[in-house]
């Protein structure tokens, strides 16, 4: 019978843990023997004590807890003494962050576990209940917009009172991905004016369904932005110079914009300049949800709040976490079943290393790199 470990995780200010008790119930319901650090679960409130009433065992350490693991479950990849803890032929899994981790992979490769990144499983439909990175952009994307709405200091609904009329707050998403999207449910929730930007024409459907006003260069460049697996190519010089010309009116009319264009392997591109951030009327407020990936507001920092001239830049890193608990039992979720994928009905450890999600969300196995975009040269 296999055993998983979940470890409290090492990266500092992150909340969350890779399995909720719920989903322990559920992995120990399938044979597995489940193993959790204590205080684990303590930053999404999930306490020992319901782990433990799940079924599964509480250690005191990284170490115990890692030490008799076939499969280590976590949100971040380990730091280097929960790597060591990791056993010799171990399988972690984890949102790697691949691209911009290249000495943690190359630890864990040279330990000897085989890794798997959730943010590489394929964007298919068996694929669905596994895709981590939809359901930590979800709650982002809400949760981008609640704190856009506590540093901005005016109602975001139009409000007609005996003392007059408070106006309704203007609120403007870049990049309506799936974090895009819940920010523009979120924000008409809150009786914003909401309008939103991206470069992929499928998006501009999308947000017209959500009651949102579509603004975007809709030239032949914008026509072909989208890739085959869904995703935005990044965009030529020409295109972006266009498409700031176009926003920049936009933008100083603006009370709140929020930022969360991506693409896949290459830094976040910068959509807000210094000048459109300086045309904003002071009180207005930013919220740059790809400050990790390099920010998309010039200016943004990460774990700061940067005010220029009364405009404050939000630069909070891992929005997800700041709604733990929801993330948590989401990505826990998403962690049993991809190792749906590593078990047999017996709950051995019998991965197929032909199934086509194992094969592109494999990052490091028998000592070596293997995913073809992250193999050294
Ligand atoms: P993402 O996090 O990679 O990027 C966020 C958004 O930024 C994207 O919409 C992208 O087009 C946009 N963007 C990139 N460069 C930009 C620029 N210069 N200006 C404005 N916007 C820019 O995207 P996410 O959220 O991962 O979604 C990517 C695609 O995958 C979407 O089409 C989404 O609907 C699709 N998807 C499919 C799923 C499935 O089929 N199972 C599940 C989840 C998402």
């Amino acid at each position: 019978m296999a055993q998983v470990a979940v470890t409290k995780e090492r990266h500092p200010g992150e909340t969350r843990v890779a399995l909720s008790p719920d989903a322990v119930k559920k992995l120990v319901a399938q044979g597995l023997t489940v193993v959790v650090e204590t205080g684990a679960g303590v930053g999404a409130a999930f306490p020992d004590s319901e782990y433990a009433a799940a079924g599964a065992s509480i250690a005191a350490d990284a170490q115990a807890t890692l030490a008799g693991a076939d499969i280590a479950l976590m949100v971040r990849a380990p730091d280097a003494a929960q790597t060591a803890a990791l056993k010799s032929g171990a399988t972690l899994v984890a949102l790697l962050n691949p691209y911009q981790n290249k000495d943690a992979l190359a630890a864990l490769a040279q330990a000897g576990v085989t890794a798997y990144a959730m943010e590489f499983v394929p964007r298919i439909t068996r694929a669905q209940v596994m895709d981590a990175l939809s359901s930590q952009a979800n709650l982002a994307g809400y949760r981008a917009v609640i704190e856009a709405a506590e540093a901005y200091g005016r109602a975001l609904p139009m409000m007609m009172t005996a003392a007059g009329t408070v106006a309704a707050a203007k609120v403007f998403i870049m990049g309506v991905g799936v974090a895009g999207l819940q920010a523009i449910a979120t924000a008409r929730r809150l009786g914003a004016v909401v309008t939103a930007t991206d470069v992929r024409p499928a998006t501009k459907e999308q947000v017209e369904s959500l009651g949102a006003k579509f603004l975007a260069v809709e030239d032949e460049e914008f026509k072909n932005a989208q890739t085959a697996g869904g995703y935005a190519k990044e965009m030529s010089a020409e295109y972006q110079a266009k498409q700031a010309a176009l926003v920049s009116t936009h933008i100083a009319k603006q009370d709140i914009v929020i930022t969360t264009a991506l693409i896949p392997g290459r830094p976040a591109p910068k959509l807000v300049s210094a000048e459109q951030v300086a045309s904003m009327k002071p009180g207005s407020v930013l919220v740059d949800l790809a400050v990790e990936q390099g920010g998309n507001v010039v200016g943004a920092v990460a774990g700061e709040t940067v005010d220029v001239n009364g405009v404050r830049i939000l630069g909070i890193p891992n929005l997800a976490g700041r709604v733990a608990a929801d993330a948590s039992a989401l990505y826990a979720r998403n962690l049993t079943a991809f190792c749906g994928l590593l078990f047999d009905k017996e709950g051995a450890f019998a991965p197929d290393f032909e199934d086509e999600i194992l094969k592109a969300a494999l990052i490091t196995r028998g000592g070596e790199i293997v995913h073809p975009a992250l193999k050294p040269a």
